[in-house]
């Protein structure tokens, strides 16, 4: 149920009505090829309203590609995308309004202070005249930017950009967060207060979260369920524990008779009773090949060196 404007009517009339939410995203059978390459190849995935929600997988598994398709940036050949309902085929508009979006690339002006850059997509995505200076004050002080909110972006740091770009996001209230790999190139520190950051806003205003990340380290940590794509597809959907569980739960059957003459590779390469890692649940759902045919976890890093490009 949604009101003409494709927002949700609030809290009491959503509580009132019979029918159950709509999951802040559905995609079904999404299919989309850039010529001979079929980046996104049968993707099956709901995310439910208010979780954060993490997309996994290492350069080229078609992460991009699918949340680019979920935020109508691209077009959904073949299956079907719904954000809070509304299908992203037929209904871009309203799918637009509900969502903010900070993607891969670079989206923040070096020559524009904090609060220009802030502003500037205040004015894009409409919030009312009335209540854009507000609206700016508030989304750079859920970042930790408001002392910084008067300089030049140029002289931020890479984690002070990144924060930017979500109070850039975060200005228009979406219903849904979706960020691209918002921690690639940062250091330690600037990744974790991104992160809080992230999770204070949602604590906050109930928003769901949709994340990519190659950082499996960080997904088990601050997501709560993830899908594990790999070449075009969902190869395990599930909280990271679970996925953890279950693969341990293998090994563990794997390993009896111990005598077994063909262990489980997955189960060869880590100590017999060192409790499993995301990344090797990634490892055994992938199979062999991950390293050769996606180029691995750790090379994403130079697709996103922010604070160089900014200076
Ligand atoms: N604009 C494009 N033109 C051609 N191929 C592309 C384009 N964008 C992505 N691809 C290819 O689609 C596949 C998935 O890419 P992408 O969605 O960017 O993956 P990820 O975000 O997981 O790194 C890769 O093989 C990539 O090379
Ligand atoms: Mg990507």
């Amino acid at each position: 149920m949604t009101t003409d404007d494709g927002r949700s009517p609030g809290p009491a009339a959503e509580a009132a009505s019979a029918a159950p939410a709509p999951d802040a995203v559905t995609c079904l059978a999404l299919h989309y090829a850039f010529g001979e390459t079929r980046a996104v190849d049968g993707v099956d995935l709901s995310v439910r309203a208010g979780e954060v929600f993490g997309l996994l997988g290492p350069n080229g598994a078609g992460k991009t590609t699918t949340i680019r398709c979920i935020t109508t940036l691209l077009p959904v050949p073949a299956g079907m995308v719904r954000v809070f309902g509304h299908d992203a085929a037929k209904e871009r508009m309203a799918v637009r309004r509900l969502l903010g979006y900070v993607p891969q690339q670079l989206s923040a002006d070096a020559g524009l202070t904090g609060r220009e850059n802030v502003a500037l997509f205040a004015r894009v995505f409409d919030v009312p005249r009335r209540e854009r200076a507000a609206r700016v004050t508030q989304a750079l002080a859920a970042v930790g930017l408001t002392d910084a909110a008067g300089r030049l972006a140029k002289t931020y740091s890479g984690g002070m950009i990144r924060r930017l770009e979500l109070a850039q996001a975060l200005v228009s209230a979406p219903r849904l967060l979706m960020l691209d790999e918002p921690t690639v190139g940062l250091d330690p520190i600037a990744r974790t207060s991104v992160w809080e950051h992230i999770n204070a806003v949602r604590e906050a205003t109930g928003m769901t979260v949709l994340v990519t990340t190659h950082y499996m380290d960080e997904a088990d940590r601050y997501c709560d369920r993830v899908a594990l794509m790999h070449r075009g597809r969902i190869r395990a959907l599930g909280t990271p524990d679970a996925l953890k569980s279950a693969l341990r739960a293998r090994l563990r059957a794997a390993r009896t008779p111990p005598t077994s003459a063909t262990p489980n590779p997955a189960a060869a390469s880590r100590s017999s009773d060192a409790a499993p890692t995301l990344e090797d649940v990634f490892r055994d759902v992938a199979g062999s090949g991950l390293d050769e045919q996606s180029g691995g976890f750790r090379d994403v890093r130079s697709t996103r060196r922010t604070a160089n490009r900014v200076g």
